[in-house]
């Protein structure tokens, strides 16, 4: 049914008109108290077996929505409606910005991905922070924040506007999320090199400790899955080092060789970051590698490719607490969510395992031990 209506409706828009479309019709629904109520019975039925405690949050599952989707934080109620455990918000830059010029998102049908480029276009911090403060919520959810740095700010000056938005944002984020790892910012991803990442993380930890005394919010980084298998385990150990909470992986990938694409290769070629089916396989890889290194020290949050539940499950299995998607949501529509929890469910209850908490990491540590 959405597939025939996404062929039908969204398929002939603009990417990225088609996204506000939807954006529009989801907090709309959202803001209307019968419909809500039945679009949430019907996608967010949350299952006990599936409750996630996390980062020290207790969470009604896993399954969360990935960043960049809700940038400015417009529309939590509207995302948790349908189904999503946690939204991470953003990115969100120390200054508003409007992100590279259009067109900047591409659909690669036929690969089930996207490519982007938008390039943090968000309302800056302090929109953010007031839009979050005078948030009134409807549906209980964890709400996470993602930072990243303004473009214009130079490379040299970006822990300070990281620290401008977590003393902005801190107090209203659940968790936060320092990104370092978007294509779309020029030099961003250099600051995934440990000289770099230490003193950066160290600035945005004291800054949340200064801007938030009351809790420990808890503090993860995001990592991009083009890292060198040896940059993976540099992030790992130094976030334990660090005392890092948890690790986002992945990001897009910058990279096309070798991944079967399908679609048109002027699509391919677009500059940006695909996402989606292609990248699932790295995205994996990489989860897996860092479990085997941090093991239960620190959370790991697996996003990258994310269709279904089996998808979920293989995450979970790997080493991932929790789970994100993006790209899949888009070509599965509204039951997305929905059908993830079922099928994670369904997975559990046919499983060794008594609680998700005891899947998480099991194949990974099976073949460690091989
Ligand atoms: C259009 C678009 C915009 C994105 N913007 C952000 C962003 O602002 N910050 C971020 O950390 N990740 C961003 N991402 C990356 C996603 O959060 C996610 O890591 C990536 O898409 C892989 O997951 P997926 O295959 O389920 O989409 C964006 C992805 C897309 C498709």
């Amino acid at each position: 049914m959405y597939k025939l209506f996404f062929r039908l409706a969204f398929q002939r828009m603009d990417p990225e008109q088609a996204h506000y479309a939807a954006f529009r019709w989801i907090r709309l629904a959202a803001r209307i108290p019968v419909l809500r109520t039945f679009a949430a019975a019907a996608l967010a039925p949350r299952l006990k077996e599936l409750r996630t405690e996390a980062l020290g949050l207790r969470m009604h599952g896993p399954f969360g929505l990935a960043a960049g989707f809700d940038k400015n934080a417009v529309a939590i109620d509207g995302m948790a409606m349908l189904g999503f455990d946690h939204i991470e918000i953003g990115t969100v830059t120390g200054e508003p910005q409007p992100g590279n010029p259009k067109k900047r998102l591409f659909r690669l049908v036929a690969d089930r991905a996207l490519i982007n480029r938008m390039g943090f276009n968000n309302e800056g911090s302090a929109a953010v922070a007031a839009r979050l403060a005078s948030r009134n919520p409807v549906f209980r959810t964890t709400v996470g924040v993602n930072i990243g740095k303004t473009k214009v700010v130079p490379e040299a000056e970006a822990a300070a506007d990281y620290v401008k938005s977590t003393e902005a944002l801190a107090g209203h984020a659940d968790y936060l999320v320092v990104n370092v790892s978007s294509p779309n910012t020029p030099g961003l991803r250099d600051l995934q090199a440990t000289e770099s990442l230490r003193p950066l993380l160290t600035a945005v930890r004291e800054a949340a400790d200064r801007t938030v005394t009351t809790r420990r919010v808890p503090l993860l980084v995001k990592i991009a899955p083009d890292l060198a298998d040896e940059d993976v385990d540099a992030v790992a150990d130094l976030a334990v080092e660090l005392g890092l909470d948890g690790i986002i992986a992945t990001n897009t990938t910058i990279a096309r060789e070798d991944l079967g694409l399908k679609s048109d290769p002027a699509l391919v070629g677009e500059t940006g970051g695909l996402s989606g089916a292609p990248l699932k396989e790295r995205s994996l890889a990489v989860l897996s590698r860092l479990y085997a290194r941090v093991g239960d020290r620190i959370t790991l949050v697996g996003v990258g490719g994310v269709e279904n539940a089996e998808d979920a499950w293989q995450r979970i299995l790997a080493g991932a607490t929790l789970v994100q998607g993006y790209s899949a949501f888009i070509y599965e529509g509204p039951f997305y969510a929905r059908a993830i929890h079922q099928g994670l469910a369904a997975r559990l209850a046919a499983s060794p395992y008594a609680t998700l908490a005891e899947a998480v990491g099991a194949e990974t540590r099976k073949k460690a031990a091989l």
